[in-house]
């Protein structure tokens, strides 16, 4: 399997499993079916509510000689209501005790956004805070702290911009990785560039499209990827399906990809797609459908009053 290797020559696995969506009562199943598969890399986060049961999912897995600890690779993300300095490192202890792990592969800054602890989904201007007030620099600290502590052996962020990331350029640790929304119609073709001059690795998120969103995050209408004509005539060329022909593009780009799914036959499907060759004149063709269009456009982090724009939170 393809793998992306930090500066301290580490490697991740450049496909994974996804758990945004993927619920309580299927994803202890999901996970534990994914790893007996042969996935090695699991993409989790405190929001997605449910590390609890992936946590079990591990356990057994360790215990039944699936996989080893050492072999496995686990993400998870730091949520926006704990981005004090002095909230971080209780975030990831948390994490790690509902995951059943001694420590995390790559920890992430989930969002440049701050909300105030304790509230759960904010409304008003007042339920967030500025990056004014508490700036990224600040978290960051604390997700340094939590290396040297041995809390996680990598650190990055998430929805970042490359304006966001040229700020951190000087920080003792340059972040790792920044897991954004990339597919097909959302290329993010400088950020690609960006990152690869200064060794960050870039992980895809939304892959497939994620047609799974909750409904309040679902705009009226949205480009269907595994309609697109491109899309269906290149996967029916290598006889495999649009998902996993996005996957595919994904690890022919050289960024890791986390597909979510939930069921047996679709994981197998994915971690299938994961060895499949695109030819030179597929990609380019591939890369003349990017439309900079966002499935999770980030409108949700802009209430009225607060600091946060669509330009402020994508630099764009
Ligand atoms: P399911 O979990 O039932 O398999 P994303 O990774 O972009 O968030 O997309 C996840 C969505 O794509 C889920 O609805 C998931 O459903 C679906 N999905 C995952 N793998 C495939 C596949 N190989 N073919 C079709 N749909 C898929």
């Amino acid at each position: 399997m393809e793998s992306y290797r930090f500066r301290n020559n580490d490697q991740m696995p450049l496909f994974g499993l996804g758990t945004w969506k993927s619920e309580k009562g299927q994803v202890f199943d999901a996970v534990l079916e994914a790893l007996k598969q042969g996935y090695r890399h699991i993409d989790c986060a405190a929001i997605y509510m449910n590390e609890d049961e992936i946590g079990e999912a591990f356990t057994k897995a360790f215990s039944e000689g699936i996989v080893k600890r050492e072999d496995l690779w686990v993400t998870s993300k730091l949520w926006n209501t704990e981005h004090q300095r002095e909230y971080v490192a209780p975030a990831l202890k948390k994490t790690l005790s509902d995951l059943n792990l001694d420590y995390l592969d790559l920890y992430l800054i989930h969002w440049p956004v701050v909300i105030r602890q304790g509230v759960l989904s904010p409304k008003s201007a007042d339920d967030f805070q500025s990056l004014a007030e508490v700036p990224i620099s600040e978290t960051w600290l604390g997700m340094t702290e939590c290396v040297h502590a041995g809390l996680t052996r990598h650190i990055g962020v998430s929805n970042f911009s490359i304006k966001k990331l040229e700020q951190m350029l000087s920080e003792e640790i340059v972040p790792e990785m920044n897991q954004i929304e990339m597919h097909p119609l959302l290329q993010q073709k400088e950020m690609l560039a960006f990152c690869s001059e200064h060794h960050i690795g870039l992980t895809a998120y939304s892959p497939l499209g994620s047609r799974d969103r909750p409904a309040g995050l679902v705009k009226a209408t949205e480009p269907d990827l595994f309609e697109n004509n491109v899309i269906t005539k290149i996967s029916d060329a290598h006889s495999c399906s649009p998902a996993q022909l996005l996957i595919a593009w994904a690890i022919n780009r050289g960024t890791a990809v986390i597909p979510k799914s939930v069921n047996p036959v679709r994981l197998q499907q994915n971690l299938e797609a994961a060895s499949i060759t695109l030819s030179g004149d597929e990609m380019e063709e591939i890369a003349l459908l990017d439309k900079r269009y966002r499935y999770l456009d980030g409108n949700f982090w802009i209430v009225e009053g607060n600091s946060y724009t669509l330009e402020n939170l994508w630099d764009e």
